[in-house]
């Protein structure tokens, strides 16, 4: 938002690299490459991360605790004179809404501090950052934004309506685009309420399968089993409907909270031509959210959630022979930047280094 007088003009000559920090399984990183910023490394403590990362952006994966980065490390996976990207989603679990910490007592809240510091050591050309809305309403976002500043760096930030880019959910994500090179904002939406992606563009071509049952051919497309209890209430569920569509004692008392408070979203079905809901870690559980599927007797899935959350088809989240634990895929999927919004992301900066980048 505003240019710091100290600010270093010195202008790289070469092409823009990004290096990722919690990278993930690639979502963003992705995302981004399809808007033709190259990839020079992903980061991310969890090794679970190493294949799909390594197997669809094709770039080195370093296993490393972000806490424990020095600014020496991270520059030397840039090359020289490039123009630099550095992109840190940070976990959002102690800013979400599902959780109950405060995020002061969660060791994550420090990773956002711990990016910032990153931005001011090395002072890449261009930063991106995603998190959850409610990020918004913290000190620590307001401290980021204060280093920015300091570093002076142009930046500016958005609450996102990811179906606006082609991303079939209801998700909203506040992402965050700053440079030292000239104001810098996000492309304008690619869609309408009028073309939104729908669940049913995105799955409905998948073949059937039961609950607890794979795909013979693709064992991504594979759900989670369901008890007696979840099977006979997702019988009843109506597209769209809520538990309030079962018999009395199919009810739990969950569902009700002491205050009155309800969960209408949760055990619910998907609606063939509406947004999903938001793709979370826990979207192959049908109590965990809206994550039945719109007419099969079960929860989405690990193939659905990735459709919905924009991966292609081809994207390996594991290698060919390798076992898919159902939590662990849905962790790597749930997590995920949708590829539709880094695509975005990405030719937003494109867009600002082809105009800003002599
Ligand atoms: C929101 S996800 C990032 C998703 C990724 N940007 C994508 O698009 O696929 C946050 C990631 O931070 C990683 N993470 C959590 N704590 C970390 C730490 N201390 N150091 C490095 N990575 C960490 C998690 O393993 C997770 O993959």
């Amino acid at each position: 938002m505003r240019l710091d007088d100290s600010i270093d003009n010195s202008r790289p000559t070469s092409q823009p690299i990004a290096v990722d920090l919690f990278c993930g399984a690639g979502g963003l990183s992705y995302g981004m490459k399809r808007a033709g910023i190259a990839i020079s490394a992903g980061i991310d403590i969890d090794p679970a991360c190493r294949h799909p990362f390594q197997a669809n952006v094709e770039a080195e994966f370093c296993e490393k605790d972000v806490a424990e980065l020095s600014p020496q490390f991270l520059e030397s996976l840039f090359p020289a004179n490039s123009v630099r990207i550095l992109a840190g989603c940070a976990p959002c679990q102690p800013f979400s809404s599902y959780s109950n910490e405060s995020p002061r007592h969660n060791a994550q809240w420090q990773l956002l501090p711990k990016f910032g510091e990153m931005v001011t050591a090395l002072r890449p050309e261009i930063v991106t950052m995603e998190n959850v809305p409610r990020l918004r309403g913290y000190a620590v976002f307001d401290e980021f934004q204060g280093a920015l500043r300091q570093a002076g760096y142009y930046y500016d930030y958005a609450i996102v309506r990811c179906a606006e880019y082609g991303v079939p959910q209801s998700r909203r994500r506040l992402v965050l685009l700053a440079s030292r090179l000239g104001p810098i904002q996000m492309i304008l939406p690619t869609h309408t309420e009028s073309d939104f992606a729908t669940v049913r563009n995105s799955i409905q071509h998948l073949p059937p399968i039961e609950a607890g049952r794979a795909s013979p051919s693709d064992p991504l497309h594979r759900s989670s089993a369901l008890s007696a209890q979840n099977l006979a209430r997702i019988q009843q569920s109506k597209p769209g409907g809520t538990w309030r569509d079962w018999d009395e004692d199919l009810r739990a008392d969950c569902h009700v909270k002491q205050s009155g408070k309800t969960y209408p979203s949760v055990y619910g079905r998907m609606e063939w031509d509406q947004l999903g809901p938001t793709i979370t870690t826990q979207f192959h559980g049908y109590g965990n959210g809206r994550f039945g599927h719109p007419v099969q007797d079960r929860a989405i899935s690990l193939r659905e959630g990735a459709l919905l959350q924009t991966f292609p088809k081809g994207y390996s989240f594991a290698p060919d022979r390798g076992t898919i634990h159902i939590s662990s895929a849905a962790r790597l999927i749930g997590n995920a930047v949708p590829v539709k919004l880094g695509e975005a992301i990405g030719k937003s900066i494109v867009t600002h280094i082809e105009r800003f980048h002599d």
